[in-house]
């Protein structure tokens, strides 16, 4: 069952989303913005990636689509712990054209819904580079997640340590915020 936000939809991965992926997994500008690395990545790199996929209960990929512009991003809920009921949790958009508008916020909402009314977990956990202002304003000031701690020098970027933001968002953070903010309402 597709994910839908007011504006995208989480829909599963398919191979002709493969060069998009491919493109954005490459972009210098993305991964500065991003605490994983890797090396410069291949079509074959891709492909066996994307082979891995195949349905799997405790880590789930999904494509950003919206129905103006097609494939936006990449969202992903992984590590999903059954027993303790907690998740860990990324995204990214692909085009910098595209940022500001709303897409960001409506993923993470969409994640958060899904999450806690869909799959009943407790809490979601991510981590965000220091120096992602945009990021860290999506997720704590939009969408009730909260700074729970940070790691010093965590990770080394430019010729520079950069501190690790540990994030995190409970089921009750998330139902009082809608309660605040209304988010769902004249879905
Ligand atoms: C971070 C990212 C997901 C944000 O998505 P977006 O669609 O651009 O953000 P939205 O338009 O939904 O949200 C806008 C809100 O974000 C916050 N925000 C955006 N840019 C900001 C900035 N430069 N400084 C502080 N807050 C900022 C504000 O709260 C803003 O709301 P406001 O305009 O009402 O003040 C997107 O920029 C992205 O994918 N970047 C590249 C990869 C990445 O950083 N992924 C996240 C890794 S943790």
């Amino acid at each position: 069952m597709n994910i839908k936000g007011k504006k995208v939809t989480l829909r599963a991965i398919e191979k002709e989303d493969l060069e998009l992926l491919q493109y954005w997994s490459n972009d210098p500008e993305i991964n500065y913005m991003l605490g994983g690395w890797h090396f410069p990545s291949s079509k074959q790199d891709q492909e066996k990636w994307f082979q891995g996929l195949s349905v799997n209960g405790n880590h789930q990929r999904f494509a950003i689509d919206t129905d103006e512009l097609g494939l936006i991003g990449m969202a992903n809920l992984v590590e999903i712990n059954w027993k303790d009921r907690n998740a860990f949790h990324g995204m990214l958009l692909g085009d910098s054209n595209i940022r500001g508008k709303g897409y960001g916020v409506d993923t993470v909402m969409a994640i958060n819904r899904y999450a806690f009314e869909e799959l009943g977990l407790m809490r979601m956990d991510t981590t965000i580079i220091a120096n992602n202002a945009p990021s860290i304003g999506v997720y704590t000031k939009k969408c009730g997640w909260i700074i729970e701690g940070i790691k010093k020098n965590h990770y080394f970027r430019k010729n520079q340590w950069i501190d690790q933001l540990i994030i995190g968002i409970t089921r009750d953070d998330y139902f009082s915020l809608i309660d605040e903010n209304k988010y769902w309402d004249h879905d």
